[in-house]
């Protein structure tokens, strides 16, 4: 029998079929804390006379392992009459001694906080995970807890992420967008969705006519050649100097009340312009240069993007501004004038949302230009008919687009007007998952380094901290991967430790040290763990064997109670979509594991015990290696 079967067994009565019966929603083969709870459910009703219904879902986690596995609060069995610490008081007296998952209850007033007893927990918990492996932690329900919502098959969601704008910087709003989005990919996928990861490049717009512009105005086919993106970063950072400048003098002069409309016809943003609509226009000479500029560019952020998440370009290429169609933007255009939702002002397609949302709503998201007067077509009209366009591609049962809170107007008035044009079904699926900004590294001026720089430079400084220990540096394979790797750790969980929607400084001392809650510390807690693993050299075969029942000090109890969570975890953070769920976890797990390591050394032990201890640090690096995955991060071995 397989460990979860010997867990239940422990259970008198019970089996997986009656439990998946009596809780549907339960699914021990997966997370064998579904079985505590429900046996817990069990047990309180038969002391308490309240249903199972009641009791299942307010038992819930703590947030210390002091504080015990589970807590209830009696008042939360609404049971009228009685007063609720006299009645937590009662129950702990009746709950039974000889519990097989759980010990007496340790009271505080009216809550009751349960432990889970060491040696079925332990003796089930190393095995499950080390027999799951790379699965430990993952599950096929999609996160939905009813069984009603699993019977429509599997569920496919698109998750929208990166999306950086060609021939402009890759900023931190885009790096941002790329490691929070591979992180909620790879989440639903471990939770059993079918993921469609999507990059929606910014190739398209008026900002290419002012790029081509710059060409041909300062641009050298040499330098172009030989450092295509430095030299149209360039040009770019160059002409919007220059644009600016000269917006600033029309200013001036039409504040002294001059006639300023030549200026402003033969004014750059007016050329730029001119520019979009030829390639709107489909003019073959234009558009061979964007084609150009744009493949370019792309290459450039493949390279930037590779170490932070590899298929993040492979997973469709095709996917930009570029390729919504003009045909459909008319057809919906169309529709749209046909419902009443735009109206027109002077040649430009406009929509009012105040005409159409009363209230705050309305004001709040404003009006919007939907279509200039020469006929082009802006950002927004591009994402509507993108969404409806990709709603039809692949029939999906949820997206998400993973864009900077900048953008939150413009998402709301998104699926506001897919909502207006009459698919409000639709418009639910939607999700707008956004973010805080990165303070001390900004691009615009063009005064500061590309992405890709300052992952190098991380890469670098990490690589002179491993030189510091030259015996340690002498066993790693390949030190540039190895410091590459060190480096987006240190970017990446900086990015990660708070939540979302919070800005944060980027700080290179303070993220790329071995101390604190950083990327590197999470490498070595993992590296340390497979360390071990290699100085004993035992096989799998013998760490199956381990006798668990000689695991009973405090540090290994508590170790597996952190382990045990991982599924919860995973779960719960299908609901908060916050990577800092995963990763506090994992602080919080290795801070317990490094603990130990004075209390249950394995070298030097006795050979049995070794292999007990062996086994539980395995689990626990696979369980840490599971959760580093999840996040995006590659673990190191050494
Ligand atoms: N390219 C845009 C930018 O850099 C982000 C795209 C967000 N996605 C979308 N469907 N609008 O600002």
């Amino acid at each position: 029998p397989s460990a979860i079967d010997q867990l239940v067994q422990r259970v008198e009565g019970l089996t997986l079929a009656g439990l998946a019966q009596k809780y549907p929603s339960t699914h021990p083969e997966y997370n064998s804390l579904d079985l505590y709870r429900a046996h817990l459910s069990g047990a309180l009703s038969k002391i308490s006379g309240v249903d199972t219904s009641i009791i299942f879902p307010v038992v819930m986690w703590t947030q210390s392992l002091e504080k015990g596995d589970f807590v209830v609060a009696v008042p939360a069995l609404r049971i009228k009459g009685s007063k609720p610490d006299l009645l937590a008081q009662e129950w702990a007296a009746k709950f039974p001694e000889d519990d097989p998952l759980f010990a007496k209850p340790v009271l505080s007033g009216h809550f009751m906080s349960f432990f889970m007893k060491a040696g079925p927990l332990i003796q089930s918990t190393v095995p499950i995970i080390r027999q799951a492996r790379k699965e430990y932690g993952k599950s096929p329900f999609h996160g939905l807890r009813d069984p009603k919502d699993q019977a429509s098959g599997q569920k496919r969601i698109i998750v929208e992420f990166s999306s950086p704008n060609v021939a402009k910087p890759f900023h931190a709003g885009h790096l941002r967008s790329t490691i929070i989005g591979s992180f909620i990919a790879n989440l639903y996928e471990a939770c059993g969705w079918d993921v469609i990861r999507m990059n929606y490049l910014g190739d398209w717009g008026k900002q290419y006519g002012l790029l081509a512009l710059a060409y041909e105005r300062n641009g050298n086919e040499e330098e172009l050649k030989k450092n295509p993106i430095d030299h149209l970063f360039k040009l770019y950072v160059q002409i919007n100097a220059e644009m600016a400048i000269e917006k600033a003098s029309i200013e001036a002069q039409k504040k002294e009340g001059k006639d300023v409309s030549a200026l402003e016809a033969q004014s750059l943003d007016e050329q730029a312009r001119q520019y979009f609509k030829r390639m709107t226009d489909n003019d073959p000479a234009v558009l061979a240069q964007w084609q150009r500029f744009r493949d370019l560019s792309i290459a450039r952020y493949k390279a930037v993007c590779q170490p932070l998440h590899p298929t993040v370009f492979a997973a469709d290429p095709e996917a930009g501004e570029s390729q919504v169609s003009e045909a459909y933007m008319s057809e919906i255009a169309e529709k749209m004038k046909q419902q009443n939702i735009t109206k027109e002002d002077n040649g430009a397609v406009l929509i009012d949302f105040t005409q159409h949302l009363p209230g705050k709503e309305g004001k709040r998201l404003g009006t919007t230009v939907l279509r200039k007067r020469d006929g082009t077509a802006l950002y927004l009209t591009r994402d509507i008919c993108e969404l409806l366009g990709r709603n039809t591609k692949y029939g999906f049962d949820h997206m998400i687009y993973v864009v900077a809170s900048q953008q939150d107007l413009h998402l709301k008035q998104l699926f506001q007007i897919i909502e207006l044009l009459g698919y409000k079904d639709i418009a639910k699926k939607c999700q707008h998952i956004n973010f805080g900004m990165v303070l001390g590294m900004s691009t615009r001026k063009g005064t500061v380094k590309f992405l890709d720089d300052i992952l190098k430079d991380c890469a670098e400084h990490m690589h002179e901290t491993m030189k510091k220990n030259q015996e340690k540096y002498a066993q790693i394979e390949d030190p540039d991967a190895t410091a590459d790797i060190l480096g987006i750790s240190s970017v990446m969980v900086q990015d990660m430790s708070g939540k979302r929607i919070n800005n944060y400084e980027f700080n290179m001392d303070a993220m790329t040290s071995f101390e604190g809650d950083t990327g590197p510390y999470l490498q070595y807690a993992h590296a340390r763990l497979c360390s071990i693993r290699r100085r004993v050299s035992l096989s799998d075969e013998e760490l199956d064997s381990a006798d668990l029942t000689l695991l009973q000090e405090e540090h290994a109890v508590n170790i597996t109670r952190m382990l045990s969570q991982w599924p919860d975890v995973l779960q719960n953070t299908l609901k908060t979509l916050e990577p800092a769920t995963v990763l506090t976890y994992l602080f919080k797990m290795t801070h317990v594991i490094s603990s130990s390591y004075d209390h249950l050394k394995v070298i030097g032990s006795e050979p049995e015990l070794m292999k007990a201890r062996m086994a539980l640090y395995d689990a626990a690096r696979i369980t840490l290696a599971n959760g580093m995955r999840i996040l995006g991060l590659t673990p190191l071995e050494r």
